[in-house]
């Protein structure tokens, strides 16, 4: 067991490098492979494409950027479940664990998977899909908590070319039906129903009134918790009675490299969420690796990604890149909290887990417990420790480090999105530095830097717009699902296509490492969800009596952002009752993620002349800033006054 700490710098407070053991045991460890990458990225990314993956033909022509798309590994042919799958069964992990399951109910037994086991249940599933007449290119949403069955549909639809569309199972119906009709999707795959500290949450009723009167032709439902549900004959199966009748073998389809793989859905700018399109050669390779040097995954890790797998981390560290590894994945039902503040360090306990990758949220609501609790776990087998979808500051930081990496383990704080497919910037394991609130370099072959308004490149310490350089990232999207205007104005059109554009300001150091400072636009992070200002308004807006509304985030010491909202009415007074009225608009609209922490009635909202409202004022008003900015451009800064009396403004020296 390593004992060793990981070595402090002597100059600088708190910048930690990794341990000689973790040098020794790290797939990299020499920092001079940023510059080797940096000579020819595609030649890298072509080796990494080859070494890494099992190809069925090996593409023409390894990059192609034809505005405003680009390709990786052209005409390459793959399927993306052989990689995750078949691949290790023709070694000796057909036996290994591929999953362990731990269900939320602690009497309940905990399912391992092997390879085998796993290769088995998406052959069967993969022929039932085929049976309901899903063909390559259809779109198939998956409704599902966190249970076995997520992975092996998600390789299911891979195996046969159908694309995937994963929706947060604590989504609201509302949001499952505009991401099915956005998709067009044919088959619905979901559950009667999952545990949610201790609660049934029935998901079959979101998914029965989100299909109404769309594409969808058929519904397979996972027994899960065996309640009694409605099935509609005809349309609806369970997955253990349609598998039975199918066949133990599916041949995996030839997918080009561009293939689309998945569709995810995101918070953009405006109220309706963009389908991001990934494909299949690229991602898969940078979902490969980037899992197997950011967590240096060995065949004797057991890998816990906390993400649910209605998001991006969730895709790619619960499932592609840990599987196309042949890694062991552990897998976790409920809330962390359940049935104490004990059960994800008794988890890790368990079953040893070493390499443990969770949002700075989660670590925020621990730090409130104390030191003591989590002396009374044996989290010796943790070796790296991972962050991830908003920033870590300081403190948490360093909590994390010691009360659960005790002092051994690093901290991969890993910038990216959804739209980059795996990640992009962090340190790595086995060369560092490990400097709180800094994620680190560009992930080799890829180039990042900072930017002013014009597109001019920034210097050390300058806060600016971070962009990403060509070549482009393998994984990074392939577009927005139907909407190529939206893909153009979203990533490419503010600086004419010469880099790809984040929406995240930062800066980086001397050394070359960068610190994310936040989003630009309108998109917060709620407790490392993503959620657009607009989409909580469109649902507020749907309230009879509201007129129009505005939400911005405020900073939370535990959630890191909460969603605000100002509302003005048509009519009468706001009350107690109506706030609630507004929130439960927002749940059913969205889900309970994006409940507002806090409803605000005025009588009108901050805006420019030309009638946009103007978020950053109500921003800088909820979070107590100082500056407010210029007000001189608004149409009417007499509601100013009101908004901060309302708020109980207290600027901040
Ligand atoms: O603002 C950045 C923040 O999360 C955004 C992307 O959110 P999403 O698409 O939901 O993906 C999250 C998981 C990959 C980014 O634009 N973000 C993500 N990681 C970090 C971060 N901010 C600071 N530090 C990070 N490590």
């Amino acid at each position: 067991m390593a004992t060793e700490w990981v070595v402090r710098d002597e100059k600088e407070e708190n910048v930690f490098w990794p341990s000689s053991e973790m040098k020794k045991r790290a797939w990299v460890s020499d920092e001079k492979i940023y510059d080797d990458a940096k000579k020819d990225q595609i030649k890298f990314w072509e080796k990494l494409a080859e070494d890494g993956l099992v190809w069925f033909k090996k593409w023409d022509k390894a990059y192609v950027w034809e505005k405003p798309y680009f390709k990786w590994f052209v005409n390459g042919e793959l399927n993306a479940c052989y990689n995750c799958v078949d691949r290790h069964v023709k070694t000796w992990r057909r036996n290994k664990a591929a999953i362990i399951w731990v269900p939320e109910p602690i009497d309940e037994d905990v399912k391992v998977l092997t390879y085998y086991d796993l290769y088995r249940e998406v052959n069967r599933f993969a022929n039932a899909l085929k049976k309901l007449g899903v063909k390559k290119g259809d779109r198939v949403v998956i409704y599902l908590p966190m249970i076995p069955q997520v992975q092996i549909a998600m390789l299911a639809c891979a195996r046969i070319g159908a694309i995937h569309s994963v929706v947060f199972s604590a989504f609201s119906a509302e949001s499952l039906k505009q991401r099915i009709e956005d998709s067009e999707a044919k088959v619905l795959i979901t559950a009667d129903g999952y545990y949610r500290r201790g609660k049934i949450i029935d998901l079959k009723r979101n998914a029965d009134s989100a299909v109404q009167g769309t594409t969808i032709k058929n519904v397979i439902v996972v027994r899960r918790i065996g309640n009694d549900i409605n099935m509609v004959k005809g349309r609806d199966y369970f997955w253990d009675e349609i598998v039975k009748e199918c066949d133990g073998y599916c041949e995996a389809e030839k997918m080009k490299s561009q293939d689309i793989l998945f569709i995810l859905y995101t918070s953009g700018t405006t109220g309706k969420p963009k389908g991001i399109i990934h494909d299949t050669g690229g991602y898969l390779t940078q979902a490969h690796w980037t899992a197997k040097w950011d967590f240096d995954l060995h065949d004797d890790d057991v890998f816990w990604c906390t993400a649910d797998i209605g998001w991006v981390t969730g895709h790619t560290y619960a499932c592609y890149g840990p599987l196309s590894n042949g890694a062991t994945l552990l897998v976790y039902e409920g809330a962390p909290d359940y049935p104490d503040i004990g059960r994800w360090w008794k988890i890790i306990e368990e079953f040893g887990v070493t390499t443990f990758y969770t949002a700075p949220t989660a670590i925020r609501m621990f730090i409130r417990y104390g030191e003591d609790l989590f002396k009374r776990y044996d989290l010796s087998s943790l070796r790296i420790l991972g962050t991830v979808g908003e920033p870590i500051d300081t403190d948490a930081w360093l909590w994390y480090f010691k009360n659960i990496g005790g002092c051994r383990c690093p901290i991969i704080d890993t910038w990216w999105q959804t739209e980059t497919g795996g990640t992009l910037i962090n340190s790595l394991p086995g060369i560092g530095p490990f400097k709180p609130t800094f994620a680190g370099k560009s992930f080799p072959g890829t180039v990042h830097t900072v930017v002013d308004e014009d597109g001019n490149e920034l210097g050390p310490g300058e806060v600016g717009y971070l962009v990403q350089k060509p070549p482009f990232a393998p994984g990074l999207l392939h577009g927005v699902w139907k909407n190529e205007k939206k893909y153009i104005e979203e990533y490419w059109e503010k600086f004419n296509f010469r880099y790809y554009y984040t929406s995240d300001g930062a800066y980086y150091d001397e050394d070359g490492n960068f610190r994310l400072t936040g989003r630009v636009d309108d998109v917060m992070k709620v407790a490392g969800h993503r959620l657009s200002s607009a989409e909580v308004e469109d649902a507020i807006d749907e309230h009879p009596n509201v007129r129009e509304s505005a939400v911005v985030p405020r900073k939370d010491e535990i959630k890191g952002e909460v969603p605000i909202a100002f509302v003005v009415l048509k009519h009468g007074e706001g009350s107690d009752s109506l706030k609630k009225e507004i929130i439960d608009f927002v749940v059913k609209g969205i889900g309970p993620t994006a409940k507002p922490a806090e409803v605000y009635f005025v009588s009108d909202l901050p805006k420019t002349r030309s009638g946009k409202i103007m978020r950053r004022i109500l921003r800088g008003i909820v979070n107590n800033k100082k500056e407010l900015g210029n007000l001189t451009t608004l149409m009417n800064p007499e509601c100013i006054d009101e908004i901060k009396v309302v708020v109980g403004y207290k600027p901040l020296e």
